[in-house]
């Protein structure tokens, strides 16, 4: 067996954050499937096969002997991704128990009826940009706040703690916190949720955890109530948060695409497909087999992990006769797994699009003259975390 190859987690080009690094095109080209040892400061250091074709990452995880393998663990101490409730950490019939739950809540009619409540967190957020401005921080006044606000809405959190629960919210997703600071903030975390989730019980409201509260909280413990929460914020805010800085970064790079997603309505559908499969905030989905199996060929033992390189299989050459490599917002088809494929497919997926089909329009139609308030070389990019982002993104008009 040959020796695995060291892959940062997200394997970004150094100069062209968009792009995959060319040595993740380089395993692609490969023949077999490559071994490698994948460096992650929160599920610690890991060796996995690593998936990097289109069809291949669709078919493995389809695959129901390939299954999540960092299940939830009572005895290991807390962390974001320890925790019950987090459909993450569950697979087969524990993690369809858990799921049947909450799809009906995250439907593409359920989030249809959301569109008011989106429309208005954004026109809030563009008249702060506005306030704020001609210059300032595009992650800290628009990107991250929507999401967040959309997340607290979901939960039924009061306004009077929406600072500091955006607050935790940040510093439960920074991945260069230490464990430790994770560990402590995730108690907070906890305690602020069994709130909310006991004021619920009590009376539960008009939002998801209400729903869900009323729906099913006789099948449900308070402790996987708080997880289920958690879960939300987990997967909601950081992700759909860097697509929108993300999006707005490579359009101001692109005036003609930018021009289609502000002028054409009937396109925005098409194009924030397009802007997910390009950006692919979530960088990789690991994996662990839970029986042997083969996958072209290849045999991939029993406990032996696999990752599915989402960057590189949304690039795959092979995926389609056209120019992958290329952004174009009008593009059909675009395949992609930027949510995911299979039983664990993103389940917040429909409400994402919503908030980019009514952030980004509206951002370039309020600023038509949008544009970086520094040279394109020194925006910084978070090319190596788990999330791929932009820490700052200093735009004027
Ligand atoms: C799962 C990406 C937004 C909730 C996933 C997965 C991906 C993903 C790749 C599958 C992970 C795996 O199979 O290992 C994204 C991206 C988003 C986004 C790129 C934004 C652009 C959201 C939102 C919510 C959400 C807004 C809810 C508020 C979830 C949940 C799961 C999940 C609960 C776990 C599903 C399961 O295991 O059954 N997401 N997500 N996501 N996502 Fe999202």
């Amino acid at each position: 067996m040959t020796e695995p190859r060291a892959l940062p987690i997200a394997a970004r080009a150094e100069d062209r954050p968009f792009d995959p690094a060319a040595e993740l095109y380089e395993l692609q080209r490969e023949e077999g499937l490559p071994r490698v040892t994948v460096p992650s400061p929160i599920l610690g250091d890991f060796e996995a096969v690593m998936i990097t074709r289109y069809e291949d990452a669709r078919s493995v995880l389809r695959d129901d002997r390939l299954r999540m393998g960092f299940v939830f663990d009572p005895e290991a101490p807390r962390t974001m991704l320890n925790q019950p409730g987090n459909l993450l950490n569950y697979n087969g019939d524990e993690h369809s128990r858990l799921r049947r739950m909450l799809t009906g809540a995250f439907s593409v009619k359920r989030v249809r009826a959301l569109r008011p409540m989106i429309e208005e967190i954004v026109s809030a957020r563009l008249d702060a940009l506005s306030e704020a401005g001609p210059g300032a921080d595009l992650v800290r006044v628009f990107s991250t706040p929507i999401p967040t606000m959309v997340i607290c809405e979901l939960l039924g959190v009061p306004y009077a703690d929406r600072a500091d629960f955006q607050h935790r919210a940040q510093v439960g997703l920074d991945v260069n916190t230490t464990r430790e600071v994770q560990i402590r903030n995730l108690a907070e975390m906890d305690e602020y949720m069994a709130g909310l989730v006991a004021d619920h019980r009590k009376q539960p409201g008009d939002n998801v955890l209400g729903g869900v509260v009323r729906d099913f909280g006789h099948e449900l413990t308070d402790d996987e109530l708080v997880g289920i929460g958690n879960m939300l914020l987990i997967a909601g805010h950081e992700t759909t948060a860097s697509m929108l800085s993300a999006s707005t970064a490579l359009l101001l790079q692109h005036p003609d695409q930018l021009a289609v997603v502000r002028d054409e309505p009937s396109k925005i559908d098409d194009a924030v497909e397009e802007l997910l499969r390009y950006c692919a905030p979530a960088t990789i989905m690991p994996r662990q087999a839970a029986a042997p199996m083969s996958v072209r060929g290849q045999r991939i033992e029993e406990g032996e992990r696999v990752v599915v390189s989402i960057l590189a299989a949304n690039r795959d050459p092979d995926a389609t006769e056209h120019d992958l490599d290329a952004l174009d917002v009008s593009r059909q088809p675009r395949p992609h797994v930027t949510f995911g494929h299979g039983v664990h497919q993103c389940l917040g997926q429909q409400l994402a699009r919503m908030e980019l089909r009514v952030a980004l329009p509206a951002l370039f139609d309020r600023f038509p003259t949008l544009k970086p308030a520094v040279p394109w070389e020194e925006i910084d990019y978070r090319t190596t975390a788990l999330v791929f982002g932009v820490r700052e993104l200093p735009v004027t008009w």
